[in-house]
């Protein structure tokens, strides 16, 4: 069936200090049932009334995502949490007060009255209050816990911008509330809440370090794809192939090397996502983003980096990869995730 085209309101604020107005607008269209793509500190959300069958039932058909994939509930408050959860462990109160608002999401029972449609047939929620003026803002004056996922095209990188979100879903929502670019650039940590012990789900801007500083030891990682099924998929890739180079500092820089060139022998015009330092040195067009151990700067920059290179006529991209330390972990997570495979270890 073909999709309505729908007229998208693009709604732009400044990020600190949202216009009352566009506000008020964008949150009238969250009640009435709409689709609207609002900013959060780590990617743009595709937000919908997480209580409104309906308008979450549409978040899956704009985004052409599998049903079985489910969302994240977006709160305004740690106490709306309580209306979502159906009780919170002792534990997940310690780290809301520690993190919240930030990039972390606890996957906790779910309550009656949201969606059944949200937790994709499981019986818990995922639940997060993000860090951003313009996000809070539109919860708290739409009064309504906010269902959404990232607001890209399913598969295609999220979406760091306005501009990313409206390349990918205008005609397909009804508003996005633009405050530029995102601060951080990457997904916020899952961690689930639900078994015996806390299982780290998907990493991101909550390091394993981070929460070992108040859970006592990192959290266990879940193996397999059955508790976590967004990792089922491919994912945050651009249209042109992928290529990560990934190991020590030194002789990343010597095997990207080898393989820019050939891929240019090849005749497959490759350009590279590096750092600073070695980038320019390898005669092809480059973004940078700083050091090998600079992981929150090609956060940062990775979804951004890739759609521009994707639009640059390269015919693929070859990527530098980060220490896997701290955030690095969640960087190279993404990054291998968008190589589908294509990762050369050294
Ligand atoms: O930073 C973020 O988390 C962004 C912003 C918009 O908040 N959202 C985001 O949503 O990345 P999405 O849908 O792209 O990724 C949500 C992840 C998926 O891997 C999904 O499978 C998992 O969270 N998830 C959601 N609900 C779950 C549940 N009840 N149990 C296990 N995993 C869940
Ligand atoms: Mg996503």
């Amino acid at each position: 069936m073909e999709a309505k085209i729908l007229e998208t309101l693009h709604l732009e604020v400044d990020p600190r200090n949202p216009s009352p107005g566009a506000i008020a607008k964008a949150a009238g269209l969250l009640r009435s049932g709409a689709l609207v793509a609002f900013p959060t500190e780590t990617v743009y959300g595709l937000g919908a009334n997480a209580r409104d069958d309906g308008a979450v039932r549409r978040i899956f058909a704009a985004k052409g995502r599998p049903a079985d994939n489910p969302l994240i509930v977006h709160v305004a408050d740690p106490a709306e949490a309580e209306r979502v959860a159906a009780g919170l462990p002792e534990v997940a109160r310690l780290l809301m007060a520690r993190f919240w608002p930030g990039p972390l999401t606890l996957v906790l029972p779910r309550r009656e009255g949201i969606s059944a449609l949200v937790s994709a047939g499981l019986p818990t929620v995922a639940v997060r209050m993000p860090d951003h003026a313009a996000a809070l803002a539109l919860m708290r004056a739409a009064g309504v816990p906010v269902a959404a996922p990232s607001a890209n095209l399913s598969g295609r990188p999220s979406p760091t911008s306005g501009a990313h979100v409206l390349a990918d879903l205008a005609g397909r929502i009804e508003a996005v509330l633009d405050a530029g670019t995102c601060g951080q650039g990457i997904e916020s940590t899952v961690l689930d809440l639900t078994a015996d012990t806390p299982h780290l789900l998907r990493p991101g801007g909550v390091t394993a370090e981070d929460l070992a500083r108040v859970l006592g030891r990192e959290p266990a990682c879940a193996s397999g794809s059955a508790k976590s099924p967004g990792t089922r998929y491919r994912h945050y890739a651009p249209a042109i192939p992928v290529y990560l180079v990934e190991g020590d500092e030194e002789r990343v820089r010597e095997a990207a090397r080898d393989l820019v060139r050939e891929l240019a022998a090849r005749g497959l015009s490759p350009a590279v996502l590096g750092t600073a330092e070695n980038a320019a040195c390898y005669g092809v067009p480059a973004v940078t983003y700083g050091a090998w151990n600079d992981a929150a700067a090609l956060g940062r920059r990775l979804y951004a980096a890739l759609r521009d290179l994707e639009q640059s006529g390269a015919g693929a991209i070859v990527v530098e990869g980060v220490a896997e330390t701290g955030l690095g972990r969640a960087v190279m997570d993404r990054l291998r995730r968008a190589a589908g495979g294509r990762v050369i270890r050294v």
